[in-house]
C-alpha cells in the first residue's frame, strides 16, 4: 500500500521503516528539512538498535522515502498515519502539533476526490479522535468522514531500545475504527503481521494505550512502595520479597513442568523510579483527563507521588553513607532513563543530579551511550566523564541509576581504588552479584541500614 507518515519522531520513523520492510511504499514527512536530508542520507536522528540498517535497506530498495512536503505525500497515499508528539502539560495533553498536522492533511485531502484513511497513531486521551481530529479533518478537507475519507485510531506499543522488534513482532494490533471501511484499510496494512488484530471503537483504542502504560507504571510504583518499607525495616530485602512474589503461579505459571517467567515481572522490581517519554506523560495525561471528567484518580495520583519520591530516597541513602553532602563528589552511572536507549527524557538520573546539586554536592556522570546522542542538554554543573575511570577518580560515592548490562562486568575492584571514599550505591539493584572488595561499602535500594532504619521506624 502507499503510506504517508506525518512526523518522523521515534514512533513515526520506526513505523515507516518497518512498514517499508514489508513492501509498503512509505513516505515519511517532517517539517524540518535538515531531518529529511538526514533520513535521505540513511542516518537516523536517534539511537535505536537495528533501525539504521533497515533505513538504509529500505532507502536502497525504494520502499522508503522522506520529504518535507505533506501535500505531495498525502496525494500519493492510501493511508495517512499521524505520529506527531502529544506532550502532557500542566493543562493536560497538548494537541498543538496534532492540530497543525491534521489541518495540513485535511487541506491535502481536499485536493482531489480520492478516498484515503487517516490513522491517528499519536497517543491521545479518549474521545480526542472523535471530538478533535474528526471535525478538524472535515473542516479542513470540506469532506465528510465515512464518505470522503476514513478515520482510525491505531495506538503504538513500542519500547525504546526494542522498538524495531516490537513493531515487527507485535503482541497485538489495536484498530479503533470510525467505520468498517476505515478499519478494513488498516487491517490490510497489517496483513503481513501474524498477531491478534483487535477492532474497537475510536475511544476504546485510545484508552487501551493509556491503560497499558498506566499498568506498567503502577507495577513499578507498587514495587517501589514495598522497597520503601524494606528500606525502613532491618532484616527485609525487596529483592527477596519480590523473588518470592514472582513464584506465585498466577504470576509465573508452570507449563509442562517448566516455569514460565513472563516479561511483565521485570516491572515488579524496585528501582530509582520510572522515566522516559511515555510512562510519566501518559499517567499524568490520564489522571488529568479523569479530573476533567470529575473523577478522582487516587491510584494514579499515588503512582506518580511514589515515583516522584524515589530519587530523594536514593539521596537519603547517599546521605546516610556520607553525612553532609556539601562539597562531596558524587558520580552518577547512567543518564539514560533506562538501558538500551540514549533518551534522557524524565530520567531519574537527572532528577537525582538536581537533588544532589541542591544539597551542595559536586556531581559528575557517565553513560555509555546517552551522552553522544543526548536529546536534551544536561545541567552544565554536571561534569560529564568520557569514560568510567574518569567518573570514579576522586569521588566520594558512585550511584548506579541506569542498569546498563555492561556495568555488571566492570572491574569494580580496580575502579573503586581511585575513589576518595569507596561507596557504591546501587539504585537499580543491578550489581548484587559483584564480589566487592572489603574496602568498598556497597548499598542497595530496598534494604535497611540498621542505625538509620531504627530512626526511620522508631
Ligand atoms: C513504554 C511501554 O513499555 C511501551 O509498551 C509503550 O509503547 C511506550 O512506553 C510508549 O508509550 O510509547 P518505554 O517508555 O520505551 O515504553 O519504556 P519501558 O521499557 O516500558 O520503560 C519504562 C520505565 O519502566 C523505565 O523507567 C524503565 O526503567 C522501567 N522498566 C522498564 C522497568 O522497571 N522494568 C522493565 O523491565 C522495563
Amino acid at each position: 500500500m502507499n503510506v504517508a507518515i506525518i512526523g518522523t519522531g521515534y514512533v513515526g520513523l520506526v513505523t515507516g521503516v518497518c512498514l517499508a520492510t514489508k513492501g509498503h511504499l512509505v513516505t515519511c514527512v517532517d517539517q524540518q528539512s535538515s531531518r529529511v536530508a538526514m533520513l535521505q542520507r540513511g542516518e537516523t536522528p536517534f539511537f535505536e538498535p537495528g533501525l539504521d540498517t533497515l533505513l538504509r535497506e529500505t532507502l536502497a530498495s525504494g520502499t522508503f522515502s522522506a520529504t518535507a512536503d505533506t501535500a505531495a505525500a498525502v496525494a500519493d497515499a492510501e493511508l495517512v498515519i499521524v505520529t506527531v508528539g502529544t506532550p502532557t502539560t500542566e493543562g493536560g495533553i497538548d494537541l498543538t502539533h496534532l492540530g497543525t498536522a491534521l489541518n495540513e492533511i485535511g487541506m491535502a485531502l481536499a485536493a482531489d476526490d480520492s478516498y484515503r484513511v487517516v490513522v491517528i497513531k499519536s497517543t491521545v486521551v479518549p474521545t480526542t479522535t472523535t471530538r478533535f481530529a474528526l471535525p478538524l479533518l472535515e473542516h479542513a478537507s470540506g469532506k465528510v468522514v465515512g464518505q470522503g475519507f476514513g478515520l482510525t485510531m491505531n495506538p503504538e506499543f513500542l519500547r525504546e531500545g526494542t522498538a524495531v522488534n516490537d513493531f515487527q513482532v507485535p503482541d497485538r494490533i489495536v484498530i479503533g475504527e470510525y467505520d468498517a471501511r476505515s478499519g478494513a484499510a488498516v487491517q490490510a496494512l497489517y496483513e503481513p503481521y501474524a498477531c491478534p488484530k483487535v477492532h474497537t471503537g475510536l475511544s476504546d483504542a485510545e484508552l487501551i494505550k493509556y491503560t497499558s502504560n498506566a499498568l506498567l507504571a503502577t507495577l513499578i510504583s507498587f514495587s517501589n512502595e514495598v522497597a520503601t518499607v524494606c528500606e525502613a525495616v532491618p532484616g527485609t530485602d525487596v529483592e527477596t520479597v519480590m523473588d518470592a512474589l514472582h513464584l506465585d503461579r498466577r504470576l509465573s505459571p508452570v507449563v509442562n513442568g517448566r516455569r514460565v517467567t513472563p516479561a511483565i515481572l521485570t516491572y515488579l522490581r524496585a528501582g530509582a523510579g520510572f522515566g522516559g517519554s511515555c510512562l510519566p506523560k501518559d499517567v499524568s495525561a490520564l489522571r488529568h483527563f479523569g479530573g476533567e471528567h470529575g473523577l478522582s484518580m487516587p491510584l494514579l495520583d499515588a503512582v506518580l507521588t511514589i515515583n516522584a519520591a524515589r530519587p530523594q530516597q536514593v539521596v537519603d541513602i547517599v546521605h546516610a553513607e556520607l553525612g553532609d553532602l556539601r562539597g562531596r563528589s558524587i558520580a552518577i552511572l547512567g543518564l539514560a532513563f533506562k538501558a538500551g536507549t540514549d533518551d534522557l527524557r524524565e530520567s531519574a538520573s537527572l532528577r537525582l543530579a538536581a537533588l544532589l546539586l541542591a544539597a551542595g554536592a559536586e556531581v559528575s556522570a557517565y553513560d555509555p551511550i546517552a551522552l553522544g546522542y543526548a536529546h536534551n542538554s544536561v545541567d552544565p554543573r554536571i561534569r560529564i566523564a568520557n569514560d568510567a575511570p574518569a567518573v570514579f577518580a576522586g569521588s566520594d560515592a558512585v550511584v548506579l541509576m541506569t542498569a546498563w548490562p555492561q556495568f555488571k562486568d566492570w572491574r569494580w575492584g580496580d575502579l573503586t581504588t581511585s575513589m576518595h571514599t569507596a561507596v557504591v550505591i546501587d539504585g537499580r539493584n543491578a550489581l548484587r552479584k559483584v564480589e566487592w572488595p572489603s574496602a568498598v561499602r556497597y548499598r542497595t535500594i530496598g534494604t535497611a541500614k540498621a542505625q538509620h532504619a531504627v530512626a526511620a521506624v522508631g
